[in-house]
């Protein structure tokens, strides 16, 4: 059960690493970590995760899923994320492929998946998840203040963690269960729904190799974005993408 076992930590580099470790070291699956924060909290693509004190939330997950196709473990989170938020808060937000939780196009959260293997089979994925919680506007670097959010800004008042950790380990308990079942459709469908990119609208994928802008189809059932191109259909998976904008 996720959630059952939670260690909390004042203040740590990251909770991914930490979770690394204890993973390593034989931990359980379900095993949360929470720092109240981070002094080298990562995102994806290695940029830095703004973490101060007693804002946010900094939890990491130890999964250990006895398959080695795990791309759509990002999509699981971030689907339980924005169910929890709509139950316990009232806040509805969007998910924007691969690992972006938005308001009103601000992020408000992320998800870093990292796997470790053991040889070369899968021994565990540590899911990291990141959000935006008490932080005031003036909280976030001047550099961030106009792309981000958090709960506290969006309800106008204090949020308590302690009722939404609940929800969320229960609603990543249920997704993670139907992931394990091989339920990819039911998966990939309820992100398409939730996802803050309108299929058939015309977007532009950021890579390392180039810019690519066409129609974003959807999903297939690895989680990989598929792009219509005018001539071509590509698909993406999320380790490729730098950004995605909309025309
Ligand atoms: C992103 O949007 O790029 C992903 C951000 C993930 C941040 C979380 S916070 C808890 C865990 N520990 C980390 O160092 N990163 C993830």
């Amino acid at each position: 059960m996720i959630g059952q076992k939670t260690q909390w930590i004042k203040s740590c580099p990251s909770t991914n690493d930490l979770a690394r470790e204890l993973a390593i070291a034989g931990e359980e699956e379900g095993t949360v970590i929470i720092a109240e924060e981070q002094t080298k909290g990562r995102g994806r693509k290695g940029r830095s995760w703004y973490s101060p004190k007693k804002s946010g939330l900094y939890a990491s997950v130890i999964l250990r899923p006895p398959k080695s196709e795990v791309s759509l473990i990002p999509l699981v989170a971030g689907i339980a994320v924005r169910e929890a938020l709509l139950d316990t808060i009232g806040v509805e937000v969007w998910l924007k492929w691969p690992n972006d939780l938005v308001w009103e196009e601000k992020k408000l959260g992320g998800i870093l998946c990292e796997s470790g293997f053991y040889g070369n089979r899968l021994s565990f994925v540590i899911l990291g998840i990141g959000l935006n919680i008490n932080h005031d506007f003036e909280d976030f670097p001047p550099e961030l203040r106009h792309q981000v959010i958090s709960l506290r800004m969006i309800k106008k008042e204090n949020i308590d963690l302690q009722e939404l950790l609940p929800k969320l380990w229960k609603a990543m308990d249920n997704w993670y269960a139907l992931f394990l079942q091989g339920k990819e459709k039911e998966i990939i469908d309820s992100f398409l729904q939730n996802s803050s990119l309108p299929l058939g609208e015309i977007i532009t994928v950021v890579t390392e190799k180039g810019a690519f802008t066409g129609i974003f189809k959807g999903l297939d059932l690895y989680g990989r974005l598929i792009l219509e191109e005018r001539v071509r259909k590509m698909s993406f998976l999320s380790s490729e993408i730098e950004t995605i904008k909309r025309d």
